[in-house]
């Protein structure tokens, strides 16, 4: 018999009531499994693919039934390859808290006692709806590589390009606009390398005060500077046999892009304090959301420092680029969350929803994509996700009769003044931030009518 044609049943049956009556009903083709606990039922999930459920709700008191509610109902979300029925007696059936968790939770329902023509049919759906999903979800499962999402040919040309890159020993530079996606791509580029047992360290140079990180990247030996009071090992020495990431590599100050320049160069760190020179082995990958080429321009960046980085180049396209990856990546974000356990009663997005996600520029890329759908999950009270519960419906709107000057005005207000916010009004470290110079921004803020902040 074909795999497909087998309908087992899961039956989660605390009291065990329905053994011998399931049983008889059983084909050939339908067998029912059973478990005695909401644990047991994991486990079985856990061991094997069961396209149906059967939750029986009998001779249970209602206020039995609704204090489990909540644990059966993560069981049902947690199986996003099962469809579940609930299989209830009347007298529960007829409280609305009850029907209300039936309704949220549950493909469909039985009232008891079984009756075989009408719950044979129920279940024959149900595993029709189940093969559906199963094989959508194949569908999304291929569309992506290295454990990145997307079918758009912009990243099918990236893939085959990561296909080369994994293999090569090389420097790789990064590029891409925030969140698309670049320290995904770092760790993948790990993970199938030759270097995939080593460690994958991650350093993040805008992050850390320009006085430590120095001592971030090499380390420093005991009583090398006051507050030294242990020898640290650094990031370089630490990705040793590994993978050093450095993110926002355009922030590092001139003075350290002399120093990795010489540890690229010679293959030895020296640790502050020390004159020993340490042998370090590692490959590294670099990330930027700025133009560095520019930024080696206006000699914010050391050229040579550069061409060492960049020996291969991988540039993320913006998720606006992408066509056709928004709705895989949001079913793919969808189905993860809902897996971890921050469900909510939504089965899938809107087809207005789904227009909307894709009339949308994403500025914030992935990141933004990812966190939207987790605001929907929190805020939709329908089986399908709308385009309000993603808070895309102001922008659909405005975007109808906003040309692409005051988008873009709008945009660079936003990114502006945030980044003055975050500098705490200091328009050179902004201007260093957007990869931008102090005169630019100046200009900018100027133009947009943004007074330095109080
Ligand atoms: N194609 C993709 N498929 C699946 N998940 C993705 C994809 N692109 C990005 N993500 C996810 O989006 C989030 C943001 O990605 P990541 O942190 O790699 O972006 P980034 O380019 O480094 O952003 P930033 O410039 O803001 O640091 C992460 O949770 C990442 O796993
Ligand atoms: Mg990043």
């Amino acid at each position: 018999m074909r795999e497909e044609q087998m309908r087992d049943v899961l039956v989660l049956d605390p009291q065990g009531t329905m053994a011998e009556r399931l049983a008889e009903i059983a084909t050939p083709e339908s067998t029912f499994t059973h478990a005695r606990s909401i644990a047991e039922a994991r486990q079985l999930l856990q061991q094997k693919r069961y396209g149906v459920g059967l939750a029986i709700f009998d001779a249970l008191t209602l206020d039995f039934a609704l204090a489990q509610q909540q644990e059966i109902e993560r069981l049902v979300l947690g199986s996003s390859a099962t469809e579940w029925i609930a299989v209830v007696g009347r007298e529960l059936l007829a409280d609305t808290d009850f029907q209300a968790f039936v309704v949220r939770a549950f493909h469909d329902f039985h009232t008891l006692p079984i009756d075989p023509e009408r719950l044979l049919p129920c279940i024959g759906h149900a595993h029709g709806k189940a093969r559906l999903r199963l094989a959508l979800s194949g569908k999304n499962e291929a569309s992506g590589r290295f454990g990145i999402y997307g079918a758009s040919s912009a990243m099918c040309e990236f893939f085959r390009q990561m296909e080369k890159v994994v293999k090569a020993d090389l420097p790789v530079l990064v590029g891409g606009e925030t969140g698309t996606g670049k320290e995904l791509v770092a760790q993948a580029i790990h993970r199938h390398s030759q270097r995939s047992t080593g460690a994958f360290i991650v350093v993040n140079c805008g992050a850390i005060p320009t006085e430590l990180i120095q001592s971030e990247l090499f380390g420093h030996e005991k009583g090398a500077f006051t507050g030294a009071f242990q020898r640290k090992i650094g990031s370089i020495e630490a990705a040793n046999g590994g993978l050093l990431f450095l993110d926002e590599i355009g922030d590092l100050p001139l003075a350290l892009q002399a120093n990795l320049l010489r540890v690229l160069q010679e293959h030895t760190i020296t640790r502050v304090g020390s004159t020993q020179a340490i042998p370090v082995d590692f490959r590294i990958v670099a990330a930027t959301h700025v133009d560095l080429r520019e930024a080696v321009k206006c000699g914010r960046f050391r050229e040579d420092l550069y061409y060492r980085l960049n020996v291969l180049h991988m540039q993320l396209p913006p998720l606006r680029a992408r066509a056709g990856d928004v709705p895989i990546l949001a079913d793919a974000i969808f189905r993860k969350l809902n897996a971890a356990g921050r469900g909510s009663r939504a089965s899938g997005f809107s087809s207005e929803a789904l227009k909307a996600m894709n009339a949308y520029d994403w500025p914030g890329n992935v990141r933004e994509l990812i966190n939207r759908v987790h605001r929907a999950l929190i805020m939709s009270e329908n089986r399908l996700i709308s385009t309000a519960d993603l808070g895309l419906e102001d922008s659909v709107r405005v975007r109808e009769n906003l040309t692409l000057e005051d988008a873009r005005a709008s945009f660079d207000r936003d990114i502006v003044e945030s980044s003055l916010r975050a500098n705490r009004n200091n328009v050179s470290r902004a201007a260093r931030q957007l990869g931008v110079s102090r005169v630019t921004l100046y200009r900018m803020m100027n133009k947009l009518n943004i007074a330095p902040l109080h």
